[in-house]
């Protein structure tokens, strides 16, 4: 099977956040299981094109508005190729998605259009004929359409059949500008309630929900939630209408992601030298100047502060949560008023509670290592990795119950087999609270249910092997769906 696997982010290259890491190891597992598979993403500015090879000049058709030229770049994740699309008016800059005030880019729409047409002139490029076309969010939800309108007849594209992973509902790259029809060329026939047309303007992820041959996300639970009007952002009804949309849990790259071989942390260590993990708290709380306490436990939160990982309930309960014996550690960036809040908090209590604003993987592993909990109360949660990372690095997570955290997360309860965190329900300030206390509780007074906590976890495995057998019958259930219709 010959896979061409489209994305804005690829981990190791350009990250923001959990689709990076999926684009990253999802085609390594691919490649294992003896497929073809090549992984296109945009050049952009961070990306050192002198590490890359060229392979020369490429035309792209961007309709109404011209050709365009850009160079493609390529080099080996692994043993996966990867190709880079260097178009320096659109990906010469210094963010991925947004301005430094994170204002989205105002071209967003024709940036990814490029990316995505020039996927299709890449493959042409290098005679590379497709079984799937594989498709990750908005940016890319434009590639089932744009091979109905333009490329099915082309040799290279004659077998394709194409596949929507859904990370994220709640971006969809909604328009208003409809004239991006003839830059995408997909003709103004795709102008409909039921492919792109909403409401007048454009939605790209709904033109891919309604014409890609099969849909997946990225666990059991978000395929289910997201046809609900709560978690289906509008879509709901259109998700509802498609018989071929699964959920397919994210794996978990080890050679990134493991304690045993970690090299940003201080101590190496596994569940059988399960005490050289107070080594790498130790270094957390030097990191962050925090007393040097083995007993107290430390709460780490890695994200993006977005609503989606319920900052604002961390900041409504932060003043119980600091009444608490605990220190607390986290890391992210992105809201203004979560950035300034969380600084405040910081500033106010030095002893308690530390702070980095701001995008580093380092950070991200050390927090991983070194905390005793790790917290993520989202609101939605597609799937969600770092709750998956704390489990390999002996880290209990503590979750609301949705999405991936409720697939991945067993929670401690008599009734529970090999329970592995602590879970609450309602998105309250209150059950946020009583569920910190609670784990704060079995920290220092049940010993025996934590360490099980931390054993069950480490012994927990995500491979991405198994998630890439899913994906393959997913991608054969693709194929067969195409060649019944035609
Ligand atoms: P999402 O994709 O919704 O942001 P995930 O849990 O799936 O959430 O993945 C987030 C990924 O991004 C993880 O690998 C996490 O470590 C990383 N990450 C998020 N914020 C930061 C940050 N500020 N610094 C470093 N890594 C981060
Ligand atoms: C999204 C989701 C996250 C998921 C990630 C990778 O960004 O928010 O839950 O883990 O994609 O699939």
């Amino acid at each position: 099977m010959n896979i061409l696997f489209v994305a804005s982010e690829v981990a190791g290259y350009a990250k923001s956040g959990g689709l990076a890491d999926v684009s990253s190891a999802l085609p390594k597992a691919f490649k294992k299981l003896g497929y073809n598979i090549k992984v296109v993403m945009p050049r952009y500015y961070s990306i050192d094109k002198t590490k890359l090879k060229s392979l020369g000049a490429m035309g792209v058709s961007m309709g109404s508005l011209g050709e365009f030229w850009c160079e493609v770049f390529t080099t080996k994740m692994g043993s996966v190729d990867i190709y880079f699309i260097d178009y320096e008016a659109y990906f010469g800059r210094a963010n991925l998605y947004s301005d430094e005030k994170g204002v989205a880019y105002s071209d967003n729409a024709e940036r990814f259009i490029f990316l995505s047409k020039a996927s299709f002139e890449l493959a042409r490029l290098l005679n590379f004929r497709v079984d799937i076309i594989h498709a990750n969010d908005w940016h890319t939800a434009l590639i089932p359409l744009m091979l109905k309108a333009k490329y099915r007849y082309v040799d290279e594209f004659k077998n394709s059949a194409t596949i929507l992973t859904i990370h994220n509902m709640q971006h969809q790259g909604k328009f208003q500008n409809r004239n991006l029809i003839d830059i995408a060329e997909v003709g103004w026939e795709s102008f409909t309630p039921d492919n792109l047309e909403e409401f007048g303007g454009l939605n790209f992820l709904k033109s891919a929900i309604t014409q890609s041959d099969a849909i997946n996300t990225v666990s059991p639970t978000y395929s289910k939630e997201i046809k609900t009007r709560e978690f289906g952002y509008g879509l709901d009804s259109y998700l509802r209408g498609r018989e071929l949309l699964f959920g397919i849990l994210n794996g978990v790259d080890y050679s990134e992601w493991s304690p045993k071989n970690d090299n940003y942390i201080v101590k190496n260590y596994s569940l059988e030298t399960i005490e050289d993990k107070k080594i790498c708290k130790r270094d957390l709380q030097k990191i962050f100047n925090l007393p040097q306490n083995n007993n107290i436990p430390i709460i780490g939160f890695v994200g993006r502060f977005a609503t989606q990982k319920g900052i604002e309930l961390i900041s409504q309960a932060i003043w119980e949560i600091l009444e608490l014996d605990i220190q607390m550690v986290i890391l992210g960036s992105g809201e203004k008023w979560a950035e300034g809040f969380f600084s405040d908090i910081a500033n106010r209590y030095p002893q308690k509670f530390a702070t980095h604003i701001g995008y580093s993987n380092e950070l991200a592993h050390k927090i991983e290592a070194g905390s005793d909990m790790f917290l993520m109360p989202s609101l939605f949660e597609p799937c969600g990795l770092n709750q998956i990372y704390s489990l390999a690095y002996g880290t209990p997570p503590i979750v609301r119950a949705v999405g991936g955290l409720d697939d991945t997360i067993r929670n401690l309860d008599k009734n529970i087999e090999k329970p592995n965190g602590f879970k609450f329900y309602k998105a309250t300030k209150e059950a946020l609270v009583g569920t910190i206390k609670w784990a704060v509780d079995i920290y220092y007074n049940d010993k025996k249910s934590f360490n099980m906590l931390i054993k069950n976890g480490m012994q927990d495995k995500f491979n991405w092997e198994n998630s890439a057998k899913k994906y393959e019958k997913l991608y054969k259930l693709a194929i067969y769906k195409k060649e019944l219709e035609l």
